[in-house]
């Protein structure tokens, strides 16, 4: 007897969904990404193809990172990693508003450019007025030949292979990656981060990949928070520094696949204003894997606790006492405090999955949007 699988439903693998498959794709997408790119025997990062030498390295004054979406997400978290690994001052920027704001150029200025599909317009355009402006542009993108790649100077691809549902995830966290080694070779040409330090980042990096297989082990628990939060019409995602920028992708992916409004804020900002929105029963999610900005971060929950909200906090595995403080709390692997990241976004790319499926939307083509923003 001949089992028939549909064309779609085998490239699927069998997950039910695009995004399913990709969130689970991600530990091969992490490793693809570092494949090739670290010299084990001199714990350094290479990347054989850039024309970025560590010469021109020593030069560069200032970064710019431009991007949209998710991309633009995975940007803030690679300025923040930039600037405490290769000590460059870095602005980033959403494409379509960096080529309109006549952004001043000074030299040694580079600008990266970041894009899974390497099509986006306004990308594009931002790429051409740095180009314009006698910037260096680097890309970090997923396609190889695309339009962005091919109008580049140089390029860093994310080996996530195709990424085929509109919400991004694989692609995100291969941006990261690809943030990380950028970083490090960035702090080798500067020479601000020394042997030891970069061997600590780096060997942290390659337990990533597993790390994330251990959430997803343990998806069943984040799929029965997303069905209670079904209903919901609003959810608030609070963080700071990392945790923060963190909390735009999660919002992100919550509004463009469950239609349900959601919006990240600086948790520090709360009591200049946002803190008026919370009332009885407000859903928020607080991501609190920082440890110099922890007890501020608790002091935030509890902030909102006092005016009613229910807490899902999100923390790293040792910490044994955030329950206290939250009305669940879902653990993430201990890693170095700068990768994070990587492992945070799962749960919320999960928790966006499975609400969206408990509403019967379609998950791999959300109303309203397209994989490639082709047009302005
Ligand atoms: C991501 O989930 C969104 N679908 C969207 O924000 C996307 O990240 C954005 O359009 C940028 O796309 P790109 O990475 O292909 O340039």
């Amino acid at each position: 007897m001949r089992i028939e699988w549909d064309k779609e439903q085998a490239e699927k693998d069998g997950y039910a969904h695009y995004m399913l498959k990709e969130i689970h794709e991600q530990p091969r997408a992490l490793r693809n990404t570092m494949t090739g790119r670290i010299d084990e025997a001199q714990k350094k990062v290479i990347f054989p193809t850039l024309q970025l030498t560590p010469e021109s390295v020593q030069k560069l004054e200032k970064i710019y990172i431009v991007a949209c979406g998710t991309a633009y997400h995975a940007g803030v978290i690679g300025k923040q990693v930039i600037e405490r690994l290769a000590h460059i001052p870095v602005e980033v920027d959403v494409a379509s508003e960096f080529r309109y704001r006549q952004p001043l150029f000074q030299k040694n200025t580079l600008t990266i450019v970041v894009s899974q599909s390497g099509e986006t317009a306004d990308t594009l355009a931002a790429l051409r007025e740095a180009k314009r402006n006698g910037s260096a542009v680097l890309a970090i993108t997923n396609v190889v030949g695309s339009s962005i790649a091919r109008e580049a100077d140089d390029v860093i691809t994310t080996n996530a292979g195709p990424e085929i549902a509109v919400a991004s995830t694989k692609a995100y966290t291969s941006q990261l990656i690809g943030f990380y080694l950028l970083g490090l070779y960035l702090a080798q040409g500067k020479e601000t981060v020394d042997q030891q330090a970069r061997a600590e980042v780096l060997s942290a990096l390659q337990e990533l990949p597993d790390q994330v297989e251990a959430i997803l082990a343990h998806a069943d628990g984040i799929r029965q928070y997303a069905e209670s939060i079904k209903e919901e019409n609003q959810l608030f995602f609070l963080g700071r520094g990392l945790d923060y920028a963190v909390s735009m992708e999660g919002s992100l992916k919550l509004k463009e696949i469950s239609y349900i409004h959601s919006e990240a804020y600086a948790a520090g900002e709360l009591k200049h204003g946002t803190l008026a929105l919370i009332e009885e029963g407000t859903r928020v999610i607080a991501l609190s894997t920082q440890a110099d900005l922890y007890e501020k971060m608790v002091s935030n929950i509890t902030e909102v606790k006092a005016r009613g909200a229910v807490v899902l906090g999100i923390a790293l595995a040792n910490n044994m006492e955030l329950h206290r403080s939250v009305d669940e709390v879902c653990l993430i692997p201990v890693t170095n405090e700068l990768l994070t990241p990587v492992l945070s976004v799962i749960p919320l790319q999960l928790i966006a999955y499975y609400t969206s499926v408990a509403l019967g939307h379609d998950v791999d083509r959300p109303r309203n949007l397209a994989k490639s923003v082709t047009v302005e």
